[in-house]
């Protein structure tokens, strides 16, 4: 298509590029509080930019956690209104030595960007701020639909402040759907529409045995040892087919339908290649009887992300620590409730607590799953503009992720969420060398000037 929407963002893309460049200079860790007023910085520097392409009511809004940011501008009479959401938070960078370049020195390789939050969420927030001032450079300062954008520093924290705001909002956060561009391509070069996410729970298992840390020699065999009651009670919460053994746990979960199921083996998917190539281990696992894609996608699970305790540095201490705690999460599908789930697993780890240790559990952030139908109008508008913007056919997917503002969106302003987000497979999020492809990034652009005509025919 040319337009002159398009031909602005073409001939901007080294200065598009570049600012996002400074976006990633910043360290906006939301789970580290040192980073604080990191993820303030990296709201500012986007609502300036909002300001200087012309977005109105520009406004920092501060939270009991990292700030929002809202801008609108609502002259389309008519027209439809979208809510855009992107978060500028990012996750923890390590492990720092396994990084290429610097995780805050964002570099190019390849036709890529690599930095934290290259391409969640930075990067694609990025793409849709851009794609925003393509079209009113390109309309006289004007745009072709409502909008109102709504960003977050807090995402990879649970979201809670967003959530708190959207439900004191309602009438201010109004729209007809939530564009989201914070998911992944099935693979490179083929559009994809997003139908589903994972809901999340997260816990916390703390223990606490002995006083004091003490000498493994002279009270090992007297003293109880908390990590190794963690290690105890953590391994009877799955078996080893990856079943997870909590009471109740898989009571409300929904199955895909025939349909649904059936489009996904038709998906262009080889096992082998993506043990080898994405995740890089000897074997996978995971429950027997359900393919890669249904356990990823539409199958609870449950992992350990870290058990702090005892000595962790390099080389040997003897010592019998006195409390050690667990990161435990479970993924979360249709129907799953995580307030119900979270009471089950209370319960549970109660029963399983040996009486040597004192148990605390800290139930942190949580987030229910997703899944919207591709069949209303914005979800087709969403298909045409794929289609245009890649040259091919979009297919639909779910995703194991969670982004836990989207079901906020939908209970509470009504809205459905076009979750289109342009990651690829490999581009590492949360992981080290996190990158973005700069085709994607210009992809974006196109996609979003293709979508928003399409919208405005609704
Ligand atoms: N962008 C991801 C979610 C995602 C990942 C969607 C992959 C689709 C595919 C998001 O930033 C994220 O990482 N969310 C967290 C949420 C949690 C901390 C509440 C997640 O899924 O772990
Ligand atoms: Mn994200
Ligand atoms: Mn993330």
């Amino acid at each position: 298509m040319a337009s002159p929407a398009v031909d602005f963002a073409r001939n901007n893309q080294p200065r598009f590029l570049d600012e996002l460049k400074t976006l990633l200079r910043i360290p906006s860790i939301s789970t580290l509080d040192e980073h604080k007023s990191d993820v303030q910085k990296a709201a500012e520097f986007v609502a300036a930019d909002l300001r200087r392409i012309g977005m109105e009511n520009v406004e920092i809004i501060p939270t009991k956690g990292h700030p929002l940011l809202y801008a609108d501008w609502l002259h389309a009479e008519g027209k439809p209104t979208v809510l855009m959401y992107a978060h500028y938070d990012v996750q923890p960078p390590d492990p720092l030595d396994e990084w290429k370049t610097p995780p805050f020195e964002p570099t190019e390789r390849n036709n890529n960007i690599y930095a934290r939050g290259a391409v969640d969420d930075k990067g694609q927030l990025w793409m849709e701020v851009k794609a925003l001032e393509s079209l009113m450079q390109a309309h006289g300062g004007k745009l072709p639909i409502n909008v109102k954008v709504i960003f977050e520093g807090e995402e990879e924290v649970g979201g809670e402040s967003i959530a708190e705001y959207v439900r004191k909002q309602k009438a201010k956060l109004k729209a007809d759907f939530a564009l989201v561009c914070d998911t992944e391509l099935f693979a490179p070069n083929l559009p994809t529409l997003c139908v589903g996410l994972r809901g999340l729970v997260y816990t916390e298992i703390e223990a606490f045995g002995a006083k004091t840390d003490l000498h493994s020699g002279m009270y090992g065999g007297a003293a109880p040892n908390p990590l190794f009651a963690l290690v105890e009670i953590i391994s009877k919460l799955k078996d080893s087919k990856g079943k997870v053994l909590i009471p109740g746990f898989y009571k409300d979960v929904k199955a895909p339908s025939k349909d649904e199921l059936k489009a996904w083996k038709r998906l262009p998917f080889n096992e082998e290649h993506y043990r080898k190539t994405e995740v890089g281990s000897k074997v996978l696992t995971g429950e027997p009887g359900y393919s890669v894609l249904y356990r990823t996608w539409a199958r609870p699970t449950l992992e350990v992300h870290g058990m702090p305790g005892g000595f962790v540095a390099p080389g040997a201490k003897t010592v019998i620590p006195a409390k050690a705690s667990a990161k435990v999460s479970m993924r979360l599908v249709p129907n799953q409730d995580p307030v119900k789930i979270i009471k089950l697993v209370r319960r549970h780890l109660t029963k399983l607590c040996p009486p040597t240790v004192r148990m605390e559990i800290q139930s942190g952030h949580g987030a229910e799953p997703y899944l919207v139908s591709p069949k209303s109008p914005q979800a087709q508008a969403a298909l045409r503009a794929l289609k245009s913007a890649f040259g091919r056919e979009p297919i639909l997917m779910r995703e194991g992720g969670s982004i836990p503002i989207v079901n906020v969106f939908k209970k509470t302003l009504g809205a459905d969420a076009l979750l289109v987000g342009l990651a690829l497979p490999d581009d590492n999020a949360h992981s080290p060398n996190e990158k973005f492809d700069l085709g994607c990034f210009a992809k974006g652009q196109l996609m979003s000037a293709h979508l928003w005509r399409e919208l405005t025919r609704l």
